[in-house]
Order: structure tokens, then C-alpha cells, then sequence
């Protein structure tokens, strides 16, 4: 039996109806699934033809194409999990209804086989999601369970973990590759103050200052995904983390504070990371929407907003916008606040959410020890873990 065009098992779909119009095969199913296939997109996916048997990769340069490429003939085997396809140049392709049904179904998309998100506010819950992080390492179905909380709520925290400097690294390795930033893979935020009360260091992050409710480097193109801060020392008073998510706080925005949300969403600024050696900048809006289909990737920072990118006559509309964000993002309707302990890793969305901390009085330690990783390998961790624990054919999560 040939294999389908990736490396998972379907059960078969048997299908109710099959017909055939020139370059299109059209099935029904009788859970009303329907997928309208043109010839070409079929050719490209006939394995050991116009998809690698081993790679499992298409083969068709789009130079090649034959685009009046039509289908003669479309008939079902006797077990139903095949579907035998006679394309015009009497070539037959056979192709597993599962896989079929799969796409008619809508779970080849990008989000498919991961959780929806859900925004939320205070009146949800007052701490983050918090899962065990005490055996985590190597424990598939705790890592996903963590991992699809991380993916709806945006925020997802991890209590009793080891206090090994390195954990999160170790963590992040567990989902896929480390964004690397110029603060290196793991980094340190702790206060190096001096005597007379002065930081020596080049981010606010590193002072026992608040930080307010912020996003980490919005002054990449693309910022890191999500965020792991792993607490490996607190003896400080105060300090606490806060989070806010800011997709409920863009949902508010728009419907309370249209004026603000249009200035946001549109008017750019330069963000700016400074320091001997390095000059990060980037221009965008403060809620970047993207292209249809983006994660909101929302650029909030001030100690690395540097200069407005607008027409000037927009600047006092893009500051008040500013502040109207910043105070709802840290109003008691969206901010939850809560201590750092030793053995927390605060893992969270870091396009969508805001975090900051409240002032620390210097004097104990405070170590906490962050790594960034994107969007795409803990989705792709996602996916392959949520497909492996509910097959196609099951319904699986979309
Ligand atoms: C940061 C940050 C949080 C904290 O370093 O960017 O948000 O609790 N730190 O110190
Ligand atoms: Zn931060």
C-alpha cells in the first residue's frame, strides 16, 4: 500500500460520494465533509511521483506544471481506504481517504492540532495555569499537558522545578531550538547595584526598578516567541511577576477605545536596543496585527522605544493612545500579580502577553535565569505531540 504524503497513520474514511468534473474530484463524506481536489494539486501529492517516498517532499517544479493536466476516472477499493485516481494521461494515483478526510476537515491548516486560544482576564483567574515542573523532563504527556496551557492561555507556569542554573535551557531543548539572542541562549536578570545605589548594566531588567507591562525585544522583526523565566534565588521583598493578557487587552481596546486602537495598531515607533557593539532596531506599531492569519505580536517596551516613525501631527494622539493601553494592561481588570519563587519557570506567550514585575528592594538575591524559543518550535512540538495522543480519525483538537 503506498504511503501517504507525511509520516502519520490514518484510518480509513470511507468516502459516500465520489465524482469527477474535469480537473476537479469532488468527495462527500457522511459527516458532511466535502473536498473539492483540482488534478494538480493531486498530481503533486501521488507518492514515488510528484512526492518523494522518502522525504515525503513534492518533486514538481512549478516550471513543469501541465496545467490542462484533467482526471478521467475516480473509483473507491473494496476497503474503502483508498481512492484510485486516473489522471488524462492514463496515469493512476491512489490516495488514503484518512488523508483526504484530514484536509477536507481543515486539520492541515496551521492551526490545526493546536488548542484555540482564550483570552482571559482577572475575572478568570488570579495565577497562572501551574503544572509540576519537578519530573518534567522527559515526561511527554506532562510536557504537552504544560504546553497546550502555554498555547491557550498564553501563560503557563511550572512550580517545584529543579533550581540547576541550566534547567531552562534543558527545558526549551525539550520543545526545539533556543532563540539566540545578543543577551546569549540563557540570560540573567538579577540586580547588579553598586554601593552608592547604581546599576551597572545595559537593561532596565537588570535594575530593581518595576518594569511595567511589557514585551521582550520589539526591537527584532520577528520578537521570540515565548519567554521561560526559571527563579533560582528570591530573597527579596516585592519583586512580583505580573502578567496581563494582552490579547484581552487589544479585544477591550478596540471595542471601549477605537480612536486608541487605530493609532496603536497603525501609527510605528523605532524600538532600539542599544550598547558598545550592538544596535538593534526595528519600526512597527505597538499592536502589530501582521497579515491576515499572524499571531498579534504586540511591541511594548519603553526603555528600548526610542523615536516616533509617524508624521508629526500624530505623535500627541500616539502618546495618549500609549497611555490608555499601558494603564488598562496594569489595571486590577487585567493584571494578575503573584510572588517568584525559587523552582517557578513563568513560561509565556511573549507577542501576546504583558509581563513586568512590581519594585524590589535590593539587598537579598533575586536570580532568574530566561530563555527565549519561537513560536514555530513549540507549535511544531504541539502538533506532533496532540497528533501522536489523538489521531485523525479520532477528531483530534483543531
Ligand atoms: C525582563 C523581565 C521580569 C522580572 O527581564 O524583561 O521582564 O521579574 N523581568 O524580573
Ligand atoms: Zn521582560
Amino acid at each position: 500500500m503506498s504511503p501517504t504524503p507525511d509520516f502519520y497513520q490514518y484510518d480509513a474514511r470511507p468516502v459516500a460520494q465520489i465524482s469527477v468534473e474535469h480537473q476537479w474530484l469532488r468527495l462527500d463524506w457522511e459527516d458532511g465533509a466535502h473536498l473539492a481536489a483540482h488534478a494538480l494539486w493531486l498530481f503533486e501529492n501521488t507518492v514515488g511521483i510528484g512526492t518523494d517516498v522518502s522525504t515525503r517532499e513534492g518533486l514538481v517544479d512549478p516550471a513543469n506544471l501541465r496545467l490542462d493536466m484533467s482526471l478521467c476516472d475516480a473509483v473507491a477499493d473494496v476497503t474503502g481506504a483508498r481512492i484510485v485516481v486516473t489522471f488524462d494521461d492514463a496515469l493512476d494515483a491512489s490516495f488514503h481517504t484518512g488523508w483526504l478526510h484530514h484536509v477536507a476537515t481543515g486539520q492541515h491548516k496551521a492551526e490545526g492540532h493546536l488548542p484555540s486560544q482564550v483570552p482571559w482576564t482577572t475575572s478568570d483567574f488570579s495565577h497562572p495555569p501551574s503544572h509540576d515542573g519537578g519530573q518534567i523532563l522527559g515526561a511527554s504527556e506532562a510536557l504537552i499537558g504544560w504546553v497546550n496551557d502555554l498555547l491557550t492561555f498564553g501563560v503557563a507556569r511550572l512550580q517545584n522545578a529543579p533550581l540547576d542554573p541550566d534547567f531552562g535551557l534543558r527545558l526549551g531543548e525539550q520543545l526545539g531550538a533556543i532563540r539566540d539572542t545578543n543577551f546569549g541562549p540563557i540570560w540573567d536578570v538579577r540586580a547588579d547595584v553598586d554601593l552608592a545605589g547604581r546599576a551597572d548594566t545595559n537593561s532596565t531588567a537588570n535594575t530593581t526598578l518595576r518594569l511595567g507591562p511589557h514585551t521582550d525585544l520589539p526591537t527584532r522583526e520577528t520578537p521570540p516567541g515565548f519567554q521561560f523565566l526559571h527563579c533560582i534565588a528570591n530573597e527579596t521583598k516585592g519583586g512580583w511577576s505580573t502578567i496581563a493578557d494582552g490579547q484581552a487587552v487589544v479585544d477591550a481596546l478596540q471595542s471601549e477605545h477605537p480612536e486608541h486602537y487605530d493609532a496603536l495598531t497603525t501609527l510605528r515607533w523605532i524600538f532600539f536596543n542599544r550598547g558598545p557593539g550592538i544596535d538593534h532596531r526595528w519600526s512597527g506599531p505597538i499592536i502589530d496585527l501582521g497579515v491576515t492569519g499572524s499571531p498579534l505580536t504586540i511591541r511594548a517596551f519603553y526603555p528600548v522605544r526610542g523615536f516616533p516613525d509617524m508624521d508629526p501631527v500624530d505623535v500627541p494622539r500616539a502618546y495618549a493612545a500609549m497611555k490608555v493601553f499601558s494603564q488598562l494592561a496594569s489595571s486590577p481588570r487585567f493584571e494578575i500579580s503573584f510572588p517568584f519563587t525559587p523552582g517557578d519557570v513563568l513560561a509565556f506567550d511573549n507577542r501576546r502577553m504583558l509581563h513586568g514585575r512590581t519594585e524590589f528592594t535590593a539587598g537579598g538575591r533575586r536570580h532568574l535565569r530566561g530563555i527565549y524559543i519561537d513560536h514555530d518550535d513549540v507549535r511544531s512540538f504541539a502538533r506532533a505531540s496532540n497528533r501522536r495522543r489523538q489521531p485523525a480519525s479520532s477528531g483530534g483538537t483543531i
